[in-house]
């Protein structure tokens, strides 16, 4: 089958599914909560910025996820957007075996929301919606507070891979690097 002169094929399998979506670059987010005293979570690469009024953003999350269940009924979710260093972290985070926080620099907001520290950007935040999407949840989260730290450079993964964005300008007046804190409580 071609489009316009391109190959296209049907979609065959989730193999060919991942390995075409992995053309998009996106960066992972951790997302994660207190549940029981105790840090869970998961790595996500399915972040989006959904809505500015009311702040929404989304993930979407694999109806095979046993780590999902724990968090669904959390007052509140932590999305931390993952910096270039923390790809060890982000293969701990989506790993089956042992403790996904060991070691990793991470607090928990008075909700119970779970950030990690040195990372781009993160979020507070609470489950607004959930809508099943074939074999995946698309859930909905409500800001409460957010920040940002743009001197971070972010954790990229595209085809599969970790990667790191190059360091380069586009226009002589783009600053290379730019600082950006605020944390700011919807009522
Ligand atoms: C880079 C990366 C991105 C991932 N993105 C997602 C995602 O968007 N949604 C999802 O459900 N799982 C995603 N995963 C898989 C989860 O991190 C985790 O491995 C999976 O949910 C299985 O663990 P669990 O059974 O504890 O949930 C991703 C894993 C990696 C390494």
């Amino acid at each position: 089958m071609t489009a316009a002169g391109l190959p296209t094929r049907r979609p065959s399998s989730p193999a060919q599914l991942r390995r075409v979506f992995g053309a998009f670059p996106t960066g992972v987010t951790a997302v994660a909560a207190l549940a029981d005293g105790v840090p869970v979570g998961l790595a996500a690469s399915s972040f989006t910025s959904v809505s500015l009024h009311p702040p929404l953003v989304s993930v979407s999350i694999a109806h095979t996820s046993t780590t999902w269940p724990l968090l669904a009924g959390r007052a509140r979710l932590g999305v931390t957007v993952l910096g270039a260093d923390q790809e060890r972290a982000c293969a701990q985070l989506a790993s089956q075996d042992g403790d996904r926080f060991a070691g990793l620099d991470w607090h928990a907001t008075d909700g119970g929301a779970v950030l990690l520290r040195g990372a781009c950007a993160w979020f507070d935040t609470s489950v607004e919606q959930q809508v099943t999407a074939g074999d995946h949840d698309i859930v909905i989260l409500r800001i409460h507070a957010l920040g940002a730290e743009h001197a971070v450079p972010p954790l990229v993964f595209h085809t599969g891979r970790y990667r790191r964005l190059a360091e380069t300008t586009t226009s002589p007046n783009a600053p290379t690097t730019q600082h950006l804190t605020t944390s700011e409580e919807t009522p």
